[in-house]
């Protein structure tokens, strides 16, 4: 039997990596604008820090996690999220030492194990940024729009960026008690995970998506209901801030986010089209997380998006470059002579930046001419025995058909000439 990828990863392949760099070069573009620096940590952590960060009772932790003994016996898990990586690593080489806020982006692999399905995968791509040591509204405000801004850059449309504030311990605290009070007499009829929740993380409730949960949860105290004075203040002016940026939100009392750490302001981006995994982005405040793993107190706001999300809505929206990059030209060499001399030309040519091809194969004229057209090439470059007598190399526009003889001295720079001018 012959060995398959594992259930829940892809391969990306020519045609396709080429759009994924597009959103990458994107991205970084943007990064760069808002100040954001790069980041990158290992692929796994020890599993205490993702029980630590991400929250015990979260399923992420519970169900999810790709956790292994290593030889030495050391519990070890393939990061699921990277808010506790960076946070990690905030606090291990002391970046709190470095001017605040320390402004941070990552991009790569997460590794979830959640059952597959259109949107749903076990490896994904997350981008994101975390902003550490600042607690102002304006930086929520900052984040929130650097999402907006490259998906309008992205020219991604149609999008609902739903925001909420889930508040501090002192006022979830009392969220929960009035949760529990009014779920109370409905306890036995929600779903067996709701059941569990109830007692464990009763917020959670009100995000499932089972619905005769959300049915049983229809008017439920929502933790918008009781913020304290602070929490209150602070998403007044995140949602002043986010007006006067532009970003054209909508207050969802009832988000709450699936992951523990969250303080405060939360959001998420969706994008219906793509199905019912239409959540492209989310992220939120989490001023305990850094002093939660070991760190002095520090807070912070950060989101990450789902990268093959952001491309499928990207595809649904006729939103992709469509030109694969093309090869500039294809040089054909005939016989072992022709093929010395033209393997000196191509590095000369390559070196000078041009993206050229050379038939690997020693196949004739026309099959060789077949394949350059194939890959789109503009021009061939085409060396015989009798050019190599004749100390030519004949240059032929693929798209007119017109061709001219050069003299092989002169080669590099007439092909860099045609090259510069465009064909
Ligand atoms: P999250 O909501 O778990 O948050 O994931 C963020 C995004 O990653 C989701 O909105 C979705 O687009 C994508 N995603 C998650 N799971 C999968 C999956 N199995 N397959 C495909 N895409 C997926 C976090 O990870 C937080 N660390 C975000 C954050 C950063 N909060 C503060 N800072």
């Amino acid at each position: 039997m012959t060995i398959q990828r594992p259930k829940g990863t892809q391969d990306l392949l020519p045609g396709t990596v080429e759009q994924w760099q597009y959103l990458e070069e994107t991205i970084r573009t943007v990064c760069q604008a808002y100040g954001y620096e790069e980041i990158r940590t290992p692929m796994f952590e020890a599993t205490e820090l993702f029980q630590r960060g991400v929250g015990q009772t979260t399923d992420i932790v519970t169900k999810e996690m790709y956790t292994f003994l290593d030889k030495g016996d050391r519990s070890m898990t393939l990061r699921p999220e990277m808010t506790a990586s960076v946070c990690r690593a905030y606090v291990e080489n002391k970046l709190y030492g470095q001017p605040q806020p320390v402004k941070l982006y990552y991009m790569g692999p997460m590794f979830r194990y959640e059952r597959p399905q259109s949107g749903r995968f076990r490896q994904f791509h997350q981008f994101g940024i975390e902003v550490l040591g600042a607690d102002q509204p304006v930086v929520d405000a900052e984040v929130i729009s650097l999402v907006w801004n490259l998906y309008q850059r992205l020219g991604l449309t149609q999008l609902e960026v739903h925001v909420n504030s889930v508040g501090c311990p002192t006022c979830r605290a009392e969220h929960r008690k009035q949760l529990q009070e009014f779920l109370t007499l409905r306890q036995g009829e929600l779903c067996n995970d709701c059941q569990e929740r109830f007692e464990r993380n009763p917020l959670r409730i009100l995000d499932c998506k089972n619905p005769s949960c959300q049915a049983l949860t229809t008017g439920a105290p929502t933790t918008h209901d009781t913020l304290c004075e602070d929490c209150r203040t602070h998403f007044e002016r995140v949602l002043v801030l986010l007006g006067a940026a532009g970003v054209v939100y909508r207050v969802n009392p009832r988000l709450v986010r699936g992951l523990d750490y969250y303080t405060k302001t939360a959001f998420e981006v969706m994008v219906e089209e793509i199905g019912a995994q239409s959540a492209i982005c989310g992220g939120g405040r989490y001023d305990r997380l850094v002093e939660e793993i070991g760190g002095p107190p520090t807070p912070g706001i950060g989101f990450a998006m789902g990268l093959e999300r952001v491309l499928a809505a990207l595809q649904v929206q006729h939103q992709l470059p469509e030109e694969k990059p093309r090869l500039f030209a294809m040089l054909i060499a005939l016989g072992e002579k022709a093929q010395n001399e033209g393997f000196a030309l191509l590095s000369a040519l390559r070196s000078q930046g041009m993206s050229v091809s050379m038939d690997l194969l020693g196949r004739s004229l026309k099959t060789q001419l077949k394949a350059a057209n194939r890959q789109g090439a503009q021009i061939a470059l085409i060396l015989g025995e009798e050019e190599l007598a004749q100390n030519l190399l004949l240059m032929r526009d693929l798209t007119s058909g017109e061709q001219i003889e050069i003299p092989l001295t002169e080669a590099v720079e007439e092909i860099k000439k045609t090259y510069q001018r465009g064909v």
